[in-house]
């Protein structure tokens, strides 16, 4: 059934314009105010308006948006949907479910499984289950050590290259300069992006929780410059980690990162420390490393927020503060509580955690659909 949807505010090429939208079996038409009509086309992320110069009305069910707004989808660079593995927490199937419910439409799957995507066999097993189950696009990211432990030899990283969206051994850091470098070496020859969850083994031992996420990033931002390959920094938390990257960014090293939404809407004051709900890896840091933060959203530091949606069940959260396993639920409501919690509170713009949620994601990590524009629509906020 064709539907014209009245009196929109269309997400278009980065601002909000006024449309009525005509939908079809197999387009989207806008009509502006001057009555020009354009195709809706979706690339990286941004709707985008292709003029047409003519338009034969069709015949429609006219539903008033009055004022609602359509955006671009989301995309979530950093989920863990726990298959294969782990389903008594969660499958491709609800972790993908889960994923349109928020409004998202791709998101990238971290490799702390079993097995763990090391290699095209092992890589297979979660392929096989995304063909079969996911209800949107999926694509996995591949592991940088063989047993996806930060230590010891690379994956087989190119015989995955194909399939996996980048290499990264998230839930742990890479432990050892060298073997980041070859890592590194391996992943630009093959075009690819290391993505680095940054925890110092050694530092963290010795209580310096925040030291053991930075000094990880200063060596990798090196590093990133010696051997020119692109650099992205997961679920970034403390004001330092922000500074480095700045200045990395400064200097026109490829690198980029992202931000969970707690960790912008949560500080340690916030935190219920006898709580297993409050408890995941990197822990909830200050209000200044908060305002960091946010200060990186809004000077383009930090591009990209990513859920780290990260479930486990409920007895494995049942166990206090101090005895539950590391982990965070979001996809569900990533956009709903940064919405309410940072755009009404004019912490940062609506636009920017439009960009942070569905473009710079698709463009840092080249992530194209097929289709039309993938929109959702958001009633009376
Ligand atoms: O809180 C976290 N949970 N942080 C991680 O790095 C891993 C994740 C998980 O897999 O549960």
């Amino acid at each position: 059934m064709n539907l014209k949807l009245k009196g929109a505010n269309v997400y278009v090429a980065g601002t909000f314009k006024k449309r009525d939208l005509f939908v079809t079996n197999d387009c989207i038409y806008s009509i502006g105010s001057g009555n020009e009509v354009c195709v809706l086309e979706f690339n990286h992320g941004e709707i985008i308006e292709k003029k047409i110069d003519s338009f034969n009305n069709i015949s429609a069910r006219v539903i008033d948006l009055d004022n609602s707004f359509i955006l671009p989808s989301f995309c979530d660079v950093h989920v863990h949907f726990r298959e294969p593995g782990y389903e008594y927490k969660e499958t491709i199937k609800t972790g993908s479910q889960a994923s349109a419910r928020g409004g998202y439409t791709t998101v990238c799957t971290m490799p702390n499984l079993i097995p763990a995507p090391v290699d095209k066999k092992t890589l297979d097993v979660q392929l096989e289950a995304i063909k079969k189950d996911a209800v949107i696009n999926v694509i996995p990211y591949g592991a940088i050590t063989a047993n996806q432990s930060g230590r010891g030899e690379l994956s087989r990283m190119r015989e995955m290259a194909d399939y996996v969206v980048a290499y990264t051994d998230d839930g742990l850091g890479v432990q050892t300069k060298d073997l980041m470098k070859v890592a590194m070496h391996e992943a630009k020859s093959l075009g690819k992006i290391i993505v680095a969850h940054c925890e110092d083994e050694e530092i963290l031992a010795r209580g310096d929780v925040r030291k053991s996420e930075w000094k990880q990033i200063e060596r990798d931002v090196m590093l990133s410059e010696e051997t020119g390959c692109p650099y992205h920094v997961c679920h970034v938390s403390t004001k330092e980690s922000v500074e480095i990257i700045r200045e990395a960014r400064k200097s026109n090293i490829d690198v980029t990162c992202e931000t969970a939404p707690h960790y912008l809407m949560l500080n340690d004051e916030k935190v219920d420390y006898t709580s297993g709900s409050y408890k995941m890896n990197p822990p909830i840091k200050t209000e200044l490393d908060r305002k960091a933060l946010i200060e990186g959203i809004n000077d383009g530091t930090i591009g990209i927020i990513a859920t780290d949606h990260a479930p486990h069940s409920k007895a494995e959260k049942a166990r206090g503060f101090e005895g539950s396993l590391n982990g965070i639920v979001g996809l569900e409501t990533a956009f709903s509580t940064l919405y309410s919690n940072l755009v009404l509170k004019e912490e940062i713009s609506f636009e920017t955690l439009i960009k942070c949620m569905a473009a710079n994601p698709r463009k840092r990590f080249d992530i194209k659909e097929s289709g039309l524009a993938v929109v959702i629509l958001m009633k009376n906020i």
